[in-house]
């Protein structure tokens, strides 16, 4: 890295676009392994960094006590819950992530995740390419019809909405806080939590990854629910007690469910819930989409550039860092 040019280690293989984009403005190196860049590593080349474009990696003290120059640190993706932001705000280090350009796509998935569930969709391709043709697959459970509870109305909540609609399906939601312009436009009734769990068909979730949401759905969750729920998870694994969720499955406390993201990533070879028939396990790839992922790289780096100049990057998670410099 040389020149005036601030310099940026990008932790993640960035479409070609997005590298582009940010090489006119910045310095750049890019790890372009599918492993995460290890940690030892990641220390070292932060050191001389005054941009940072992170995935799932821990950005933390330890991480900021090394990287005395950093200034902004922006996440390739919605959830932030690997950054943390209160230290960063505290050195005045902006963060930034990608909200809206991926809601869409997420949407798409949590429907195919759920559809799959409901209508035994991988089972019955197993079936088939045992040789095994029908035999052995149960029926599957409608859609149309059905009440769809849905646990966070943010923008994917909300997108997750529109699609339920055209398929008909009635719907309630939670959230800690009450969406009342979202409830309006989409004539969708607010419930609590215990009312969405009992009376659901099929649950999704779309809450961000907070201390409060640390396994928000559990043992007395699960038991809630009624027997024929399908449940659906396309926010942050950790949101769900994974052997909880294990043992509803294994116990047929709920029918079947469908996850992207699990506690932890990837998921171990030898975990339980990859015996089971009854669930879809997916590598956290529901905004895997090319033009989804081009538009949150462009987001990502635009973050970076805009921070570094001093101005507010489009996707700003703590803008008062930038709002106290600039009082
Ligand atoms: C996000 O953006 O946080 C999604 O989980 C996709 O990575």
């Amino acid at each position: 890295m040389s020149n005036k040019k601030p310099n940026v280690y990008i932790t993640i293989p960035l479409p070609e676009e997005a590298v582009q984009r940010i090489q006119t403005a910045c310095n750049t190196e890019m790890w372009r392994e599918d492993d995460p860049v290890p940690r030892k590593m990641l220390l070292d080349r932060v050191r001389n960094v005054e941009g940072l474009i992170v995935d799932t990696d821990k950005i933390d003290a330890e991480v900021f006590d090394q990287a005395p120059r950093l200034k902004v640190v922006s996440e390739y993706g919605v959830g932030y819950d690997n950054i943390d932001v209160a230290e960063a705000t505290q050195r005045g280090i902006l963060v930034g992530n990608t909200p809206g350009v991926l809601s869409e796509s997420v949407a798409d998935f949590t429907f195919a995740l759920l559809l799959g569930a409901a209508r035994r969709v991988v089972e019955a391709n197993t079936n088939v390419q045992a040789g095994k043709w029908a035999s052995g697959i149960k029926f599957g459970q409608d859609i149309h019809g059905a009440m769809l509870g849905i646990i966070g109305l943010g923008r994917i909540g909300r997108e997750v909405a529109v699609r339920a609609k055209g398929f008909g399906m009635k719907l309630m939601y939670y959230d800690k806080i009450r969406q009342r312009k979202a409830e309006d436009e989409l004539g969708i009734p607010y419930v609590e939590l215990d009312t969405l769990l009992s009376q659901s068909d099929y649950i999704t979730i779309h809450t961000n990854l907070l201390p409060e949401t640390v396994h928000l759905i559990g043992k007395k969750e699960f038991e809630k629910m009624k027997r024929t729920c399908v449940f659906v998870n396309t926010s942050r694994g950790a949101v769900v007690d994974s052997m909880e969720l294990y043992k509803a499955l294994r116990d047929e406390k709920i029918l079947a469910a469908g996850i992207d993201v699990t506690e932890p990533e990837p998921l171990p070879r030898d975990h339980p819930l990859l015996t089971l028939r009854n669930v879809i396990i997916t590598p956290h790839i529901s905004s895997a989409t090319e033009p989804a992922r081009v538009s949150m790289a462009l987001l990502t780096v635009d973050n970076v550039i805009e921070g570094l100049k001093g101005r507010m990057p489009p996707g700003a998670v703590n803008p008062e860092v930038l709002r106290r410099f600039s009082s």
